[in-house]
């Protein structure tokens, strides 16, 4: 299933008493090449971002600071993960409905992704995106 290729996956950690230090490399900490950054700030308390999913975009989700949660479904299986560490991040595959919410205040949201943005990947409608991912499995 999707779902299972999608998982926790620990980065590096420098501890230093000066501050400690993560890093993400392409195709070796994260499955995917990295062509793209975005990140998520501000979000006031309630408020929820995603209810998409993506063709073919590959991502890796990190709470950079506060915490938040994802919600991953593949059109059979769904899964809640709570973000809450820095060295910490979810990759999420392709063909994955996901809804982030319950955002602490400050969070920060910082998303890798393997494509530039772009608005036909999207599926945006939830029944299109069943039918299509139970295409996919057929
Ligand atoms: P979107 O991915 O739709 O986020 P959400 O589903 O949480 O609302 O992005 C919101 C807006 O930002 C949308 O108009 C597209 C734009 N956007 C970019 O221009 N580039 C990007 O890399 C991303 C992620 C979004």
């Amino acid at each position: 299933m999707p779902l299972d290729d999608c998982r926790i996956i620990e980065l590096p950690k420098i501890q230093d008493p000066r501050g400690n230090l993560s890093f993400i490399e392409g195709s070796r900490h994260v499955p995917f090449e990295i062509k793209r950054v975005y990140y998520l700030y501000d979000v006031p308390g309630g408020a929820d971002r995603g209810t998409h999913a993506h063709g073919k975009l590959h991502q890796f989700i990190v709470a950079m600071s506060g915490s938040f949660d994802v919600l991953l479904d593949d059109g059979e299986q769904q899964q809640r993960f709570h973000l809450n560490r820095s060295y910490y991040g979810l990759y999420v595959c392709p063909m994955m409905w996901r809804y982030l919410d319950n955002f602490s205040s400050g969070a920060v949201c910082l998303v890798l992704a393997s494509e530039y943005y772009d608005a036909a990947d999207y599926y945006r409608n939830h029944d299109e995106f069943l039918a299509a991912a139970r295409k996919a499995r057929a």
